[in-house]
């Protein structure tokens, strides 16, 4: 029986993936050749999703350890056009809030390698960023954004606070949905904020998520799928208060940006918060029904992908993959696709080139191949960034290239 984490009932599963790798576990050459001559084997874990009816959490069973996942990230964020503006209007919109206060101080968890912050940094604003993957909190001090290489809680929050003094704002873009001990967290934020500060939480959005069938945006490091509503019962639990959200349709297949401030700051909650409660409640989030019509549909575009992809081997075309998400490693091996289908990957992250993508063991180039191979179809497994995608491969597309989206249905993309 798997318990909620956010209120402790039983929760119901809805979709079993099997056993997976872990998604960012990239591999290199020599890991690859082990596996394969049966010398080791690969890590996989099971990977299954469970709805909660009493607060209506859609959530992962079982939860890994952050070490194995978090350590030695290969992720570098916002290395795209979308997420370099989505970032930028987002800090715009926190200044003009006047959220970040005058000469405020500004705590960013999960920073990553410090984008976000710099741009406050830029207006004078202090700031302070906290990223447990110690690689990459070392570029983030390299690169003036002074970062603390440890697990936001409870305790180095409080840490924080002492050294610091309260933060204005607390930001986690995609880091709530990683977390396991939410309670820590939560408290550890409340307490750096202080009365008056706000805590600005990014997550995937679940109306999103089930509207647009993202199955693939399931991996192990991605323990919760949150919507308002369920974010309103959690911090509820803490004397904390939604009081606005806004919806970003193009991050991460549909996001939404929350910010929750102390019950005692008595701010009055925007309208908006109560709009997308209505709206989860007429999409049926509270349905378990919704979570098995999905759990139907992804099972129909495994079908449809496959007979897709066979149908062009058939004709003898050559395809391969574009990007090397995490989220590739769900998609592909959930649908069983490997290198007897794909040729190879392209990713623009210079850390991810040259490795092999976790169980397909795909192997990831540059995406100097895209012209140099100009193969006749790319999966575009990076399906998030499909307009910025296809619209900087031009030339491709010219000569005759073509994109295959999958989500949130399968299409070709000629033009
Ligand atoms: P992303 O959606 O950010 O991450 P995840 O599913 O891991 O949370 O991953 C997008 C991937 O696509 C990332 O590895 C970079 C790659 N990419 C390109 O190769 N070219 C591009 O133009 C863009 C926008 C992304
Ligand atoms: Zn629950």
């Amino acid at each position: 029986m798997v318990k909620c984490r956010v209120c402790g009932a039983e929760t119901r599963s809805f979709l079993s993936f099997g056993k997976m790798p872990l998604a960012n576990n990239f591999l290199d050459k020599n890991m690859v050749a082990e596996i394969d001559e049966g010398r080791t084997i690969e890590a996989c874990y099971p990977l299954e999703l469970f709805f909660c009816q009493r607060c209506g959490m859609v959530q992962i069973g079982k939860v890994l350890p952050p070490e194995k996942l978090f350590i030695n990230y290969i992720y570098l964020a916002s290395n795209s056009e979308t997420m370099k503006k989505h970032i930028k209007a987002l800090v715009k919109r926190i200044k003009d809030k006047r959220l970040s206060g005058k000469d405020g101080f500004v705590v960013e968890i999960g920073s990553n390698t410090g984008d976000l912050l710099k741009l406050f940094k830029a207006n004078g604003t202090r700031v302070l960023g906290i990223e447990p993957a110690k690689n990459i909190a070392a570029m983030s001090n390299k690169n003036d954004i002074e970062t603390m290489a440890v697990f936001f809680n409870k305790e180095t929050a409080h840490a924080v606070k002492e050294r610091y003094g309260n933060a204005n704002a607390v930001i986690g873009r995609h880091v709530f949905a990683h977390i396991k001990d939410l309670d820590s967290v939560i408290k550890g934020a409340k307490d750096l904020i202080g009365k008056d500060g706000v805590f600005i939480v990014e997550v995937p959005y679940l109306v999103d998520f089930i509207e647009r069938n993202e199955f693939d945006t399931v991996y192990h490091e991605h323990l919760s799928y949150f919507s308002v509503g369920t974010l309103k019962f959690l911090f509820n639990k803490y004397d904390m208060e939604i009081v606005d959200v806004e919806r970003v349709l193009d991050i991460h297949g549909g996001s939404i940006i929350v910010y929750i401030k102390n019950k005692a700051s008595n701010a009055k909650a925007s309208e908006r918060v109560s709009e997308l409660i209505k709206l989860e409640k007429e999409n049926g989030l509270d349905d378990f029904k919704t979570y098995a019509d999905f759990a139907d549909r992804v099972l129909k575009f495994k079908e449809e992908l496959l007979s897709v992809l066979k149908g062009l081997k058939s004709q003898g075309k050559r395809i391969c993959g574009y990007g090397a998400p995490a989220k590739s490693t769900t998609l592909l091996n959930y649908c069983g696709i490997g290198t007897d289908v794909l040729d190879f990957v392209v990713d623009n992250t210079p850390t991810k080139q040259g490795l092999y993508l976790p169980g397909s063991h795909l192997e990831v180039c540059s995406d100097e191949c895209v012209l140099k191979e100009q193969p006749d179809y790319f999966l575009l497994l990076a399906w998030n960034f499909a307009d910025e995608i296809i619209g900087k491969e031009d030339k491709y597309i010219k000569k005759g290239g073509r994109f295959i989206v999958p989500i949130p249905n399968v299409r070709i993309v000629q033009s």
